[in-house]
This record gives C-alpha cells, structure tokens and sequence, in this order.
C-alpha cells in the first residue's frame, strides 16, 4: 500500500519505519528541510532504541523515502497519516495548528477516496473544524479517520511493532476494510469505533495512567507517616485482578511529553464543555505541584540545600531517551541552584540536550560518570532509572572526608537499601519503612 506519514518526530519516524518494515510504501514528508536530509541519509534525529537500524534497513530496501514536498507524495498516497505536533496552548488546551496545516497542505493533492488518518492527539470534535477546512480546498472525496498511538519513549519501536491493541476510528466501510488490511500484519486486536471514541480513548487511557501515578504517589506519601511501605502495599493490592502489579512506581510525579500535556488537554476540553469540576484539572495541579513539595521535604531532612553539593542522576524523563519534556531535572537543577547548592549533574545520554536547554549556569556542573557526580557529592538525588545508575555500587563510593553520612535520595525506590546500612549513609525513599527503621 502507498503510506504518507506528515510529520517526522516520535510518532512519524516510527511509523513510517514499521509500516515499511510490512512491505508497504511509504513517503515521510515534513516541512524541515534539514530533518529530511538526515532522515534520508539514515540518520534518525533524536534518540530511540532500534529505530536507526530499522530506518537504514527500509531505505536500503527501497520501501522508505523521505520529501518536503507535498505535490510530491500525496497523489500516490492511499492513506495518509499526519502524525504533527499538538502542543498544549497556554491555556491548557491543544494547539491544533500544525494539524490544520498539514491538512490543508495535503488537500489539494487527494486523489479519490484516499483516507487521511490523524495520529496526532486531538480533543474530540476537532474532525468537524479539520473536515471543513479540507473541503474547502479540494472537491475530491476523502475519508478522516483517527488512528491514535499509545507508543512509549524509549521502547518505541517494540511498542509499535507489538501493541496491545489497534485503534481504528473511521465510520466509512471501505475505508475500515482498507485500513484493517494494511494493519494486518501486527496481529493484535483492532478496535473500530467511531471517531471520537477513539480521540476519547487516546485522552481517557493516558488520564487514567497518569491518574494511576498520582494515585500512588498520595498512598506512598501517607505510607511515610504511618510505617507502611508503598512497596509492600502495591504488593497486597495487586493481587487484585482488577487492580494489577503493574505501573505502580511512585516518585516526584509523570513527565514526558504526553501525560502531562493530554491530561492538561483533557482538564481544559473539560472546562470548555462546563465540566470544569472534575479529577483531571486535581491530578493536573498534584502533578505540577509534587517535586517542589518533595524538594521542600529533602531540604528539611538534609539540612538546606545551601553550601551542599548534590549529585542529580537521571536528566532526561525516562531511561533510554534524551528527551527532557517535563522531566523532574528540569524543576529539580534550577530549584537546587536557586537555593545555593552546587550541582553535579550526570547522565548517560541526555547532557548534551540539558546543556543546550539550560546553558552552564554558575553552581552546575555536568560530571563525566556516576562515580565523577558522587564522590565528593553530600546528597545523591537520583531521578530517573537509567539501569547504569540503579546497577551503580553507592556503598563502594568513598566516605565524606568530614565523616558525615552522606544523603542518598532515591525518589523512584530503584535501588537496595541494604546498601546504605553503614552509619556513612542516611537514605530516603518515597514511601518506604526503611528510613524509619534504621
Ligand atoms: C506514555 C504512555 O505510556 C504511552 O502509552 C503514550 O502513548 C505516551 O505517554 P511515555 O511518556 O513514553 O508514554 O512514558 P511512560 O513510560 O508511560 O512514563 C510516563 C511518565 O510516568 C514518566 O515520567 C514515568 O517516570 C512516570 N511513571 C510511569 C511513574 O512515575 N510510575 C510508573 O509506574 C510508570
């Protein structure tokens, strides 16, 4: 089949790469002409897993192209899958203007009965305003349907290729028959509902995850008071089938470049249909507000974060990423350099990209390796789960030279606290006894 996939981040390249993979031709179009370049040369601009060697696979096969031009791909194009930026406007909701463009774009090239599917995340209702634009720029027939993706940062392409279920929101038969067909190699149950079921469903699956963190996130806090351990507790509960073991880790909150920015989406389309009142405005504000309540707590147990020097492991939101979209370093370093601390920031991927996003301000310094950010470090903070910086020896790390116990903060319970029994360390989880306990 003749695939074009708009839009050259995350999604498209991915897309694009997979559905070549099954033998279809496919065309990745975006209006950056230096995004093209590299993607026809095999280069993949931002980091996924997997993702390089399956794109230089597809083009040497000759399945892959890459164009910015729209006159160029779209005549041949059966389906046609815009997969663009929607960035949340100010106000919360979703900034729909690269999808308008890119289907305004594409519009005059249509050949009949070609169906344009929309990956990009859209609140419900917006194929009404797409539609009638389109309409206005072309008399050929088409069908819109929405094909939203539930793919991971970081595990992408494995998601892609096996995903828990197909989403197919289309109401024209032939169009349904087509697009069933050309997602018949991933052998995973189709869904087919209408439209904005399935815009819906992208909003309500996402809210609920992000409303299943924030939800454990509350349970560990009240654990700290009470001798419980959050760890223990998800155990107990999730024996429940209803319930699940399963995405249950608590720590400073979700980031990454889709929970906060849908359920901001889906707080602000409920505030424009005058449902205001409800769960996603509360798990919006408890997420926003989770880190510096945190920080608040760390300051306290460590004694101020003035004079210390305080290693932050973990920069991009989620391991095997460089993606620093709502990731908790980006609140975390300017916070700790506010108060006065010095930071030894480390990573295994993302500093070039928190260089670029933050510069060198003075009191930050990016550290060579774990043990180069620890040494000398009175606190150790560590953010993400990057497995070289929870499979780190800590207890190997030499002792403070002023004999005393060094911080170790491990916000998301990555790591064993066995190894911080000696008296040279004091350690603190989220939600766990063993701080108590000591
Ligand atoms: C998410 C959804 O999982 C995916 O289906 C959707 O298409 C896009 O958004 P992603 O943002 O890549 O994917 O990452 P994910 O691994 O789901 O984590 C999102 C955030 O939640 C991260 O900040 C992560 O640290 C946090 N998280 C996740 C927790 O705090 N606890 C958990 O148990 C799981």
């Amino acid at each position: 089949m003749h695939v074009v996939v708009i839009g050259t981040g995350f999604v498209g390249v991915v897309t694009a790469a997979v559905f070549a993979s099954f033998g279809n031709q496919v065309t990745g179009l975006d209006i950056d002409p230096q995004k093209i370049t590299k993607l026809s040369q095999g280069e993949v601009p931002f980091h996924e897993p997997q993702l390089t060697e399956m794109l230089q696979a597809q083009l040497g096969q000759g399945n892959l192209h890459f164009t910015t031009e729209y006159a160029e791909a779209i005549p041949a194009a059966e389906v046609i899958m815009v997969a663009v930026g929607t960035p949340s406007a100010p106000d919360g909701n979703a900034d729909l203007t690269y999808v308008h463009k890119a289907c305004e774009s594409l519009a005059p090239y249509l050949q009949p009965g070609a169906i344009v599917c929309i990956k990009s995340t859209v609140p419900p209702g917006s194929f009404t305003e797409i539609s009638k634009k389109m309409k206005a720029l072309t008399d050929t027939p088409f069908v819109l349907a929405s094909l939203p993706e539930f793919l991971r940062e970081g595990s992408a392409v494995n998601d892609t290729l096996h995903p828990d279920r197909l989403v197919i929101g289309c109401t024209d038969p032939t169009a349904i028959e087509t697009l069933k067909q050309l997602h018949e190699p991933f052998q995973a149950p189709l869904v087919v509902v209408r439209p904005e079921s399935a815009q819906m469903g992208k909003y309500s699956a996402n809210a609920y995850l992000a409303q299943r963190i924030t939800f454990i996130n509350q349970i560990a806090d009240l654990c700290e008071e009470n001798g419980a351990d959050v760890e223990e507790v998800t155990h107990v509960i999730g024996y429940d089938k209803r319930i699940g073991n399963h995405y249950w880790y608590p720590g400073l909150g979700y980031g990454g470049s889709c929970f906060p920015k849908d359920v901001k989406e889906l707080a602000a389309y409920s505030r424009s249909v005058g449902q205001g009142y409800n769960l996603f405005n509360k798990i919006d504000e408890l997420n926003e507000n989770r880190i510096f309540i945190k920080m608040k707590e760390y300051e306290q147990l460590v004694g101020g974060w003035e004079g210390k020097r305080v290693a932050v492991l973990g920069l991009s939101f989620k391991p095997h990423t460089d993606d620093l979209r709502v990731a908790p370093s980006t609140k975390v370093i300017p916070h700790l350099l506010h108060e006065g601390a010095q930071v030894l920031a480390y990573d295994p991927l993302a500093i070039p990209a928190f260089q670029q996003w933050l510069g060198q301000p003075e009191g930050l310094e990016y550290a060579s390796s774990v043990a180069a950010a620890c040494t000398e470090a009175d606190v150790i903070l560590l953010l993400i789960e990057w497995p070289e910086l929870i499979e780190y020896p800590y207890g190997d790390l030499p002792d403070r030279t002023n004999g005393q116990p060094r911080w170790m903060i491990d916000t998301r319970n990555q790591l064993d606290p066995q190894q911080f029994t000696s008296e040279m360390w004091q350690y603190k989880s989220t939600g766990r006894t063993y701080d108590r306990e000591r």
